[in-house]
């Protein structure tokens, strides 16, 4: 078997199409745009590209952006008015601080100061919180785009086996979590793969669908899954290579050839996960315009 590619550029762009339509009918009917403030700390190369990538999807849906640039050497409480100044700013729909931060600053702290009506990342106790009890909430954006792929190419999920291999709070953890709830859509068994695990092939052997998030290159081989596995790889590494003019290039936690032989589904790195995770962005921060998930004070 040579699994079918999921093309995550195509299904970013339908979503984000339906992104754009729902901003114009919002902004048709009287009100403004939708605002998504971003934070960046410092000025890690990864992070400024990522920026990039979301401001330009804002103003491809007609969500309006600023993104407030801020020295590494801030301290914790000037960061934290920073936020509180967008908290209370009522013309900001939905705050974003990129992470990760730098090694003085505490990231949960971070996060908690951001009002969780406007945490369009779903990072937030509160919002995680919700999402453990299975009720509605912001759903973090790089699970909540693995989702729509698996609708978009109508594959299951419900009873299957899901192994998620990385427990970060950012995806590893959400994601099992989405997995294994029912309204979240999930309804599968779920196992949840970290570094302690001692024998990854064990579990990852009998995936039904596979999710790498571990940041660590040819992790997953192809004999450590099964025939006709679905595999969704977020992986995202640098790996150096003097034949591309930017002196790396990009490769996932799978090694891609070994891993596509055996399943049905893969997605390929880059243009898999990637784009959906900031498609999603675009619809969190709607949601968090129109009061969707809170409504908004009168
Ligand atoms: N760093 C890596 N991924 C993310 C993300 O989804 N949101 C934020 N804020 N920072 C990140």
């Amino acid at each position: 078997m040579s699994g079918k590619l999921i093309d995550g550029r195509k299904v970013a762009e339908l979503l984000r199409a339906e992104v754009r339509e729902d901003v114009e009918a919002w902004v048709a009917a009287g009100n403004r745009p939708p605002f998504l403030q971003v934070v960046q700390v410092g000025a890690d190369p990864g992070s400024t590209t990522y920026i990039g990538a979301k401001t330009r999807a804002c103003r491809d849906v007609g969500i309006d952006s600023a993104t407030e640039r801020l020295p590494d050497t801030i301290s914790a409480r000037e960061l934290r008015n920073a936020v509180l100044r967008h908290n209370e700013n009522d013309q900001v729909d939905g705050i974003l601080v990129q992470l990760p931060l730098p090694g003085h600053l505490s990231s949960h702290a971070v996060i908690e100061s951001i009002d969780y009506r406007k945490d369009v990342d779903g990072f937030h106790p509160m919002n995680v919180g919700r999402l453990s009890l299975d009720q509605p909430t912001f759903r973090s954006c790089t699970p909540a785009g693995i989702f729509e792929l698996f609708k978009h190419y109508s594959i299951p999920v419900k009873s299957r086996h899901a192994v998620v291999v990385g427990a970060s709070n950012i995806v590893g953890s959400p994601m099992a979590t989405m997995l294994s709830r029912e309204n979240t859509s999930g309804k599968a068994t779920t196992t949840i793969c970290h570094k302690f695990t001692k024998d990854l092939t064990q579990h990852t052997i009998s995936a039904d669908i596979l999710v790498v998030a571990a940041g660590q290159p040819n992790l997953i081989r192809g004999e450590m899954v099964k025939e006709g596995v679905v595999v969704i790889d977020v992986g995202i590494n640098r790996i150096a290579d003097d034949t591309e003019d930017r002196g790396y290039r990009l490769v996932g936690d799978c090694h891609f050839e070994s891993v596509r032989e055996k399943a049905s589904w893969i997605t390929p790195v880059p243009g898999g996960v990637g784009p959906m995770t900031v498609a999603m962005l675009m619809k969190n921060t709607l949601l968090a315009a129109k009061g969707s998930i809170y409504p908004k004070p009168e």
